[in-house]
This record gives C-alpha cells, sequence and structure tokens, in this order.
C-alpha cells in the first residue's frame, strides 16, 4: 500500500489495527452488539477528558463541528447570552454556530495568534452578569496556540457560568481535566490526536446539565444533545443511524491509547515537536508562537520569502510528506503548518526534516 505521511492536522496516518476495525464484519446499528459497541466508546471517551462520574459522553456521525454546533444549538433557552473567546479560525467558526442559531454573545477577541488575556475575559464577565456559558477553542489549531484552559476554567468556577471547551485538536495531545478545569460540555474527534478517522465526534458533559435540557430547547434535529442523551443512556444507541464502521475504528484506537497511555501519548507528541521544532531552527526557519504558547501538536513556520507557498506544499506532498498551508492571514504571511498527530513517531519527524530541507 502507498505510505504517505500526514503532517498535516487531521485526517491523520492510523495504526494498522486501525485501519483494519474498519473492515469489520458488517452488523446492524440496532443489534446488541452494536450497543456494546457504544456504550464501551462512551465510557473510554471519558477517560480522554479525565472525567469523573459527573460526565457523560456522546459520540455523533459527523465531524469536529457537528459536535461544537450540538452543544452551542442545544443549551441555550431563548433569551440566554454566551460570552466568547476567540483568537482564530476555529474561534471564528464557533461565532458563526452562534451567529447561524440567532445565540447573543459577547464577544470577547484577540488578534489571530495571540494570547487570551484572562484579566479581559474576567472583566468581560463582571460586565455581563446575564452570561449563562463561556466558549474557548483550547487547541486554537489555525496557528497551533495553546489558550488557558485552566485560568478561564477558574473564571468559570468563581462566577459560576457554564464552560464550553472545544477541544477537537487538543484530547489525546494536550492534557484535558474536565474536573478540575470546571468544564461543563468539551468536544473532540476520532481523526485527529486520538488517531481514528474522520467522522465521529465526541461531546463530553456534565450530566445534570445535560440532563435539564430537553429535546424542544434544541433549534436542531440531527444536532439535538439532548436526544443524543437520552438515548444512549435509555438503550446505548444513537437517535440516527451511525457511521458503524467509523465507529470500530475509534474503538480501536482508544484501546491502542488506554494501552500506550494517555500521558506517554501526549509525551510523545512532544517529544516529535520538540525535534521538528529544533530541526526547522537548525534550518534557520522562523515559527510563528514563542516556545511557551505551542501546542503539542502544531507548529506554525514561516516559509523562507522567496518561497513559493503552493509550490513548496505540491512539492512536499510529491516527496510523501503532506503539510497545510495557513490559513486566511497566515496564508498571506507565507506561513504554514506541520502537525505531528497519529501514527507518527521521532524517527517519521527526522525524516520529515530531511525532505524539508530538500524542499526550502
Ligand atoms: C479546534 C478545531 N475546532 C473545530 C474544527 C472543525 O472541525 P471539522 O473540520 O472536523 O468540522 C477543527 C478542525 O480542524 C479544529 O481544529
Amino acid at each position: 500500500m502507498k505510505q504517505h505521511m500526514l503532517f498535516s492536522p487531521g485526517p491523520v496516518n492510523t495504526a494498522p489495527n486501525v485501519r483494519e476495525a474498519l473492515m469489520h464484519y458488517d452488523i446492524c446499528h440496532r443489534s446488541r452488539e452494536f450497543e456494546v459497541l457504544y456504550k464501551g466508546l462512551c465510557e473510554k471517551t471519558l477517560k480522554i477528558f479525565n472525567a469523573d462520574e459527573s460526565y457523560r459522553s456522546v459520540v455523533i456521525s459527523g465531524s469536529g463541528t457537528s459536535a461544537n454546533e450540538s452543544v452551542l444549538s442545544s443549551v441555550f433557552d431563548e433569551g440566554d447570552r454566551a460570552l466568547l473567546i476567540r483568537n482564530g479560525e476555529f474561534g471564528d467558526r464557533l461565532k458563526q454556530i452562534l451567529n447561524q442559531y440567532g445565540i447573543e454573545f459577547v464577544d470577547c477577541s484577540f488578534e489571530w495568534g495571540t494570547a487570551v488575556d484572562p484579566e479581559k475575559v474576567e472583566k468581560a464577565v463582571k460586565e455581563n452578569p446575564d452570561v449563562k456559558l463561556i466558549a474557548m477553542v483550547y487547541h486554537e489549531t489555525s496557528s497551533g496556540i495553546i489558550n488557558p484552559i485552566s485560568e478561564i476554567g477558574h473564571i468559570a468556577g468563581a462566577y459560576n457560568k457554564e464552560y464550553f471547551v472545544d477541544c477537537v485538536s487538543a484530547a489525546g495531545g494536550q492534557h484535558v481535566n474536565v474536573v478540575e478545569n470546571h468544564v461543563t460540555y468539551a468536544t473532540t474527534v476520532g481523526g485527529k490526536c486520538l488517531g481514528a478517522y474522520p467522522g465521529s465526534a465526541i461531546v463530553c458533559f456534565k450530566e445534570d446539565k445535560v440532563k435539564g435540557l430537553n429535546s424542544n430547547m434544541g433549534r436542531n434535529v440531527y444536532l439535538n444533545l439532548f436526544r443524543h442523551y437520552e438515548k444512549a443512556i435509555r438503550y446505548n444507541q444513537t437517535p440516527n443511524t451511525p457511521n458503524v464502521n467509523i465507529f470500530w475504528a475509534l474503538d480501536k484506537a482508544l484501546d491502542n491509547i488506554l494501552e500506550e497511555g494517555l500521558e506517554h501519548l501526549i509525551r510523545r507528541y512532544k517529544e516529535c515537536a520538540d525535534i521538528i521544532r529544533n530541526g526547522l531552527r537548525e534550518l534557520g526557519l522562523s515559527l510563528l508562537l514563542p516556545e511557551e504558547l505551542m501546542a503539542n501538536t502544531v507548529t506554525s513556520v514561516f516559509l523562507p520569502e522567496d518561497k513559493n507557498l503552493e509550490d513548496f506544499i505540491i512539492n512536499m506532498e510529491s516527496d510523501g510528506f503532506t503539510v497545510y498551508p495557513g490559513k486566511e492571514k497566515f496564508y498571506e504571511m507565507n506561513i504554514f503548518q506541520i502537525a505531528n498527530m497519529g501514527e507518527i513517531y521521532p524517527e517519521n519527524c527526522r525524516d520529515f526534516l530531511k525532505v524539508l530541507e530538500k524542499n526550502i
């Protein structure tokens, strides 16, 4: 089979046993066998978030946006307001969801690729006491910046706000502790740091909050979080036909993580990122972010000015390595992104650097 190394932030290279799991014999999603699979998935995903027994999770057939949209379109009553913290493309995506569903929000925005200032957030919370929920992306993939999940969690706890954290590109790559960080809702996907395929979206939530919702509150059908919750706890089922084979693969990927150990996986990602970043510096390339703000799995790099970004990406790809062009203003700044998620090991990073050196 053709081997292509994906140094892009999803889809990712998968382990052989995850790929094989896709070929599981066919089952009906209303069978007992599916129910056992789904119950296991819901339980295993809780471990990725270090959740305790007050949390539950559901798996939705869809991409990361479906998990985020499921939360934001299901939890607000008429007149409820949110506070949105954003500093990149995926924070902007949350804004788009809120706008689309007509949910009012306080906009606490920062320049793309700059740090969130918790003092500014706290001031906005104080000035807007009616805000019900604070929303933020943890790892803002568009720059690779890590946002202050615990500082904002502290504010959410102190002011008694619900707290929604998009962990789509963070879970499995960064330490996420929903209990310590007062997180009410956290989302992720199979096809990034968890090492499975696109098409499975996970919502982990405080059970008492979702129990208190009702299906009419949601301005949605397919993404109705209360319906997903109800079906899961009553029947270990999903409300609609799920991506069964994708779920088998996710299950295997989660088993792999639990076997390797979540902390070990996070350390492996950090080790790979360090190898890549040291190599980039040795090649004289500049990085967008200072070390302390960078995630363990994404590095944003300036391509030398005399190099064309499109040509560079095509050349890397024809050498078997996929990297990602920066988005919007980062594209204009000739930035590309290197991700180390999924089946990537130190030796792959060293091979990557050799190919990179040839192409810059
Ligand atoms: C932090 C974050 N949130 C949301 C999304 C949207 O996910 P999707 O493209 O799978 O819908 C992404 C995708 O990369 C992401 O990185």
